[in-house]
């Protein structure tokens, strides 16, 4: 699979990127509160810009394993989001994924979409068996979303990730195939 087809929650779309997304998503990667817990960021124009190009160059690969959406807003056609599903194991089905969301767009319930739309687009779309997440043990928002929507926590990892430049703890949440309700 190179390209993935789009799908649709109740007031989001999660497709394909393009390069005319740039300034929406240059809009939340600057944004400290976005990156808080992330390994990388906030990042400068130049550096989304280049990261950006690099993952739709990942759409024409040939044994694809990185898949950066864009989360878009129907009503406004904004794009609000990333969405990413990252293949860790061709064989063994396993799929991670991550999400982050322009703040001005936090607690209104669109984490949950956007993770629906993912786990819907693993085990339905790629036919995948387990769908994980690692997520900063602090990172409320995250934690609650992956509970919420009936992740078990199975991990907790000690020092894991560095970020901005501090050992973090980060909690692995996973859901299997026959786990998934549907959108
Ligand atoms: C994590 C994130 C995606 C959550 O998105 P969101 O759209 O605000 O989440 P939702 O509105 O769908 O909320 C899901 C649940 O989590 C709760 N929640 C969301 N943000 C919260 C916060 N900061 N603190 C506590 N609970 C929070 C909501 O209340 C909701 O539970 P409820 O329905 O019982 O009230 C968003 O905060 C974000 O983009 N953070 C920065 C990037 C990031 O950390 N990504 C995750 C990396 S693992």
């Amino acid at each position: 699979m190179t390209r993935i087809p789009a799908v649709e929650t109740k007031r989001l779309i999660l497709r394909e990127l393009s390069e005319d997304d740039f300034e929406d998503i240059y809009e939340f990667k600057l944004d400290q509160k976005v990156v808080e817990y992330l390994t990388w960021g906030p990042t400068n124009r130049e550096q989304t810009l280049r990261s950006l190009r690099k993952q739709i160059a990942f759409q024409n690969e040939e044994n694809r394993q990185i898949f950066v959406l864009a989360v878009v807003l129907k009503y406004t056609n904004k794009v609000i989001g990333n969405a990413l599903l990252m293949i860790r194991d061709q064989d063994f089905k396993t799929v991670e994924i991550g999400y982050f969301i322009n703040s001005n767009y936090w607690k209104q319930g669109y984490g949950i979409e956007i993770v629906n739309g993912l786990l819907y687009l693993g085990f339905n779309t790629m036919d995948i068996h387990r769908i994980y997440a690692v997520c900063d043990v602090e990172n409320a928002g995250s934690v609650n979303l992956l509970s919420k929507i009936g992740f078990r926590q199975e991990g907790h990892f000690i020092k894991n990730l560095k970020v901005k430049g501090q050992w973090r703890d980060n909690y692995l949440f996973a859901m299997l195939k026959e786990e998934f309700k549907g959108l």
